[in-house]
């Protein structure tokens, strides 16, 4: 890991990236709705452009929270992706991503679904993971997926296996908030 003296704090605004398909039949599956695979493509793509302008560099996917489908999306629908950083850490930085649709005269607007993409910054040359910038929170909303980060992180590190439980600070601390009271 190297050390960059000259990155810079940057805002959310900085680097949210918007991306707009439209579905294709070969987007499809046998029903005519989007397929999820294709949908998650499209979702891994515009959260690496937001994490890339966020961190100035070449990002991987670390990890994809889980990714539920609400609505389908059908043939001929327009599809917005709103991807933006929550948070950063040392290498990495959480991606939040939003899925919205509507027909192609902008008819039954709605949001299909959403989900949280971590990506790592790479060094060019060592291939290694590398410091990223801090994210600056400015809008309530962004203050909210800011400080829900750090528990998000916790869950995701403790799940692959990667952080032991009982250093999960941030989730005690969550939990041990909501300890009901034993009547001691
Ligand atoms: C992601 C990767 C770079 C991590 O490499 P590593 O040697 O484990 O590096 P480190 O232990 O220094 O961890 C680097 C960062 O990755 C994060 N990370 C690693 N695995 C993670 C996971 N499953 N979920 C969330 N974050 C993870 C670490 O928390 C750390 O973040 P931090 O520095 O902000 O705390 C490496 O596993 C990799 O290259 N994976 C393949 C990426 C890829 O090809 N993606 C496309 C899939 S097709």
């Amino acid at each position: 890991m190297t050390n960059d003296k000259k990155m810079r704090a940057k805002k959310v605004s900085e680097s949210t990236a918007t991306m707009t398909e439209m579905v294709m039949p070969n987007d499809t599956n046998p029903l005519q709705n989007l397929m999820g695979g294709n949908l998650m493509r499209w979702m891994d793509v515009a959260a690496s452009i937001a994490a890339g302008k966020h961190c100035e560099a070449h990002v991987v996917t670390a990890s994809v929270d889980h990714v539920s489908f609400h609505k389908p999306i059908a043939l001929g629908d327009i599809v917005t992706l709103n991807a933006r950083p929550t948070r950063a850490f040392n290498t990495s930085v959480e991606i939040f991503v939003e899925v919205f649709a509507a027909d192609i005269k902008g008819g039954n607007p709605r949001k299909c679904n959403h989900a949280y993409f971590t990506f790592v910054a790479i060094e060019d040359e060592t291939r290694k993971p590398k410091p990223v910038p801090e994210v600056i929170a400015l809008t309530g909303e962004e203050e909210k997926l800011y400080e829900s980060a750090a528990r998000r992180r916790e869950v995701r590190l403790v799940l692959s296996g990667r952080m032991k439980p009982e250093e999960a600070s941030e989730l005690r601390a969550l939990f041990l908030s909501f300890e009901p009271n034993d009547g001691n």
